[in-house]
């Protein structure tokens, strides 16, 4: 008989995502982002002025890495630009290429980036009560487009899924966001 797990539940605040019962907190601040973003120097200032502010934060209670779990987690990212480009998260492949994903959009505004590794690309767009399906083999990246809001979203995929951040930092999502003159503009 395989070990049966025991049922639980927990809060996450709707508004703000805050899920108290969360045990890991992993942070990313903009100086893990070196390598990520169009304009080098502009995230180099941005490290050296602002003190390496906080980029962005995922929050789970973990449950065991297999098949047959549903993973779940809370992502908060923060507003603001890295030159004209918007604050974004690394984005990746799941590791198990052909695991899906669910985003449920809580707070802010923004978009998810997507590519396959054949390169094709699609966007959509992320507010609070909107749904996002990242099927699979798409590599998804969330950008936050609001000028104060921090972009907050549930997410939900297989447990044995796994992160492959490596193909995204060397081949990128294909398209980036940025603000120009008061336009946000795919490139
Ligand atoms: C999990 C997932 C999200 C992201 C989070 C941070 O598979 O897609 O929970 O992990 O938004 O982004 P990354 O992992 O790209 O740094
Ligand atoms: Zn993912």
């Amino acid at each position: 008989m395989p070990d049966i797990m025991t049922p639980f539940g927990l809060a996450i605040d709707l508004e703000t995502g805050d899920m108290v019962a969360a045990t890991n907190r992993l942070v990313r601040r903009a100086s893990d982002m070196r390598g990520y973003y169009a304009d080098a120097e502009a995230l180099d200032r941005l490290i050296q002025e602002q003190d390496d502010p906080l980029h962005y934060e995922v929050f789970e209670l973990p449950v065991p890495p297999e098949n047959g779990q549903l993973m779940y987690c809370i992502s908060k990212l923060q507003p603001g630009q890295v030159g004209q480009e918007f604050f974004m998260t690394k984005g990746h492949y799941h590791s198990v290429s052909a695991t899906a994903e669910i985003y449920l959009c809580l707070a802010g505004r923004g978009y998810m980036v997507m590519k396959t590794a054949e390169g094709k690309w699609a966007t959509e767009e992320m507010m609070r009560g909107r749904m996002v399906y990242v099927p699979p083999h798409w590599a998804h990246r969330s950008v936050n487009t609001d000028a104060n809001e921090t972009l907050v979203s549930f997410c939900v995929y297989p447990g044995d899924a796994g992160h492959n951040y490596g193909d995204i930092e060397r081949e990128g999502l294909g398209k980036r966001v940025f603000q120009r003159g008061g336009d946000i503009v795919l490139e």
